[in-house]
């Protein structure tokens, strides 16, 4: 599966959701997640996200580990998101701002 990390939050540029063959997004008030039970790998996401915080889970940095476990968690609550829609107005200043993990709402 491929997973989405610390540095979609606050940003959620959302163009992710546009390339996914198999709709796998999930939203949340300031985060995306990949469901992995609907991901084929089939790498489309990854290249799209402006903040490059998508990873495969074979990639993933060790620091991102426990996002694994919060994709697979949080996909089950948070409803299907299906088209791109535009980012928080202050994305940009959140963009590469490190452990943004304090700031998920859930
Ligand atoms: Fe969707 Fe492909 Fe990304 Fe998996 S790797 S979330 S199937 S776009
Ligand atoms: Fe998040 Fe990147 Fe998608 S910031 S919403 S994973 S395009």
């Amino acid at each position: 599966t491929y997973v989405v990390t610390d540095n979609c939050i606050k940003c959620k540029y959302t163009d992710c959701v546009e390339v996914c063959p198999v709709d796998c997004f999930h939203e949340g008030p300031n985060f995306l997640v990949i469901d992995p039970e609907e991901c084929i790998d089939c790498t489309l996401c990854e290249p799209e996200c402006p903040a490059e915080a998508i990873y495969s889970e074979d990639d993933l940095p060790p620091e991102m580990d426990h996002f694994l476990e919060l994709n697979a968690e949080l996909a089950k609550q948070w409803p299907l998101l299906t088209e791109k829609k535009d980012p928080p107005p202050d994305a940009e200043d959140w963009n590469g701002v490190p452990n943004k993990y304090q700031y998920l709402e859930r």
